[in-house]
């Protein structure tokens, strides 16, 4: 097949999932603009096929760059679904879950950020999550992400990865501080997994009061879920409580305005907004390019974020 070299994305070769069939046409590379198709869609990916190719030094396969949402979605899915199962043991959910947000890294690198900060935040959230993932009660407060719904744990990576771009490029925010932002940002919505999942479908309009509270609360939930854990650091449990704030004072549960607004909560305010705004999903498929949504975020939403949050979102766009 001869295609647009800019119209195919890279899948890292281990992100496949053996023995399950695939949502999207997988395809090797033969040179710029020749690729084979390897798998078609709904075939199941060969473990011996993968491993001789690992043995060659194979590293990628290449999926349809409009596709490649799907690709990542799959594997959030599969893992949502394993983690359920009682014989999978902890290591493999861990495994699963990193395998997961690895082919979200893949997908986020393809939406046109600088390739030098995308590699440090991506480094900077890989060593935060495998951090993670070593404390189990953290760990299974990861995977009841992961497993309530595979769009909310997109988000989130989404959300954490922006995130920490954004305060990458802060003089005064410290590596510990980064830490803190990916920690923050990935657990924000944790206070969510305690709703009744019915809710997470509806607009904010059609809930009743009851579910409208409930929904509401999901800040001071999550906070409350976390400070259980030692592992989670005070900043990062501030990011929870605050993440749902607006500078304006529209936002909840405690209606703060911009000068009580931590600033790291208000970078993770802003990197939640970019996400949903250029992320696609299977109901939002035309999402925003980051420029788009930068000019959205800072000059139509009518909400004055400070400079530093703002120049910083500039710089990862490229702008
Ligand atoms: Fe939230």
């Amino acid at each position: 097949m001869i295609v647009d070299p800019q119209s195919m994305a890279p899948i890292s070769i281990n992100d496949l999932i053996p023995g399950r069939p695939n949502l999207t046409d997988i395809y090797v590379k033969l040179s710029d603009t020749k690729y084979v198709r390897l798998y078609k869609h709904g075939e199941n990916p060969d473990m011996d096929q993968i491993e001789s190719h690992q043995r060659r030094e194979l590293n990628h396969y290449w999926v349809k760059k409009q596709s490649l949402h799907l690709f990542t979605l799959r594997n959030i899915s599969f893992a949502g679904a394993a983690l359920k199962h009682p014989k999978v043991t902890d290591k493999q959910k861990t495994k699963l879950v990193l395998k997961a947000s690895n082919s979200l890294f893949s997908e986020i690198s393809n939406i046109g950020f600088s390739p030098h900060t995308y590699l440090r935040a991506k480094a900077l959230i890989q060593v935060n999550q495998e951090y993670l993932h070593s404390y189990k009660n953290v760990s299974e407060v990861i995977n009841l992400l992961t497993n309530f719904d595979s769009l909310l744990f997109k988000k989130s990576v989404a959300t954490s990865f922006v995130s920490v771009m954004m305060g990458d490029q802060i003089s005064h925010v410290s590596t510990y501080a980064l830490n803190s932002l990916a920690t923050g940002s990935l657990l924000r919505d944790v206070g969510l997994t305690q709703l009744p999942k019915a809710i997470l479908k509806m607009s904010f309009e059609d809930m009743n009061l009851n579910n409208r509270n409930l929904y509401l609360s999901h800040p001071i939930v999550g906070h409350k879920m976390l400070s259980q854990i030692p592992a989670i650091d005070k900043k990062a449990l501030d990011i929870v409580l605050q993440h749902e704030e607006l500078p304006d004072g529209s936002g909840f549960p405690r209606h703060l305005k911009a000068t009580h607004i931590h600033p790291l909560s208000e970078i993770v305010i802003i990197a939640g907004l970019f996400a949903d705004f250029t992320v696609k999903t299977p109901e939002y498929l035309n999402p925003m390019t980051p420029k788009e949504a930068f000019i959205h975020l800072s000059e139509n939403l009518g909400l004055t974020f400070s400079i530093a949050a703002i120049s910083a979102l500039k710089k990862i766009v490229s702008l």
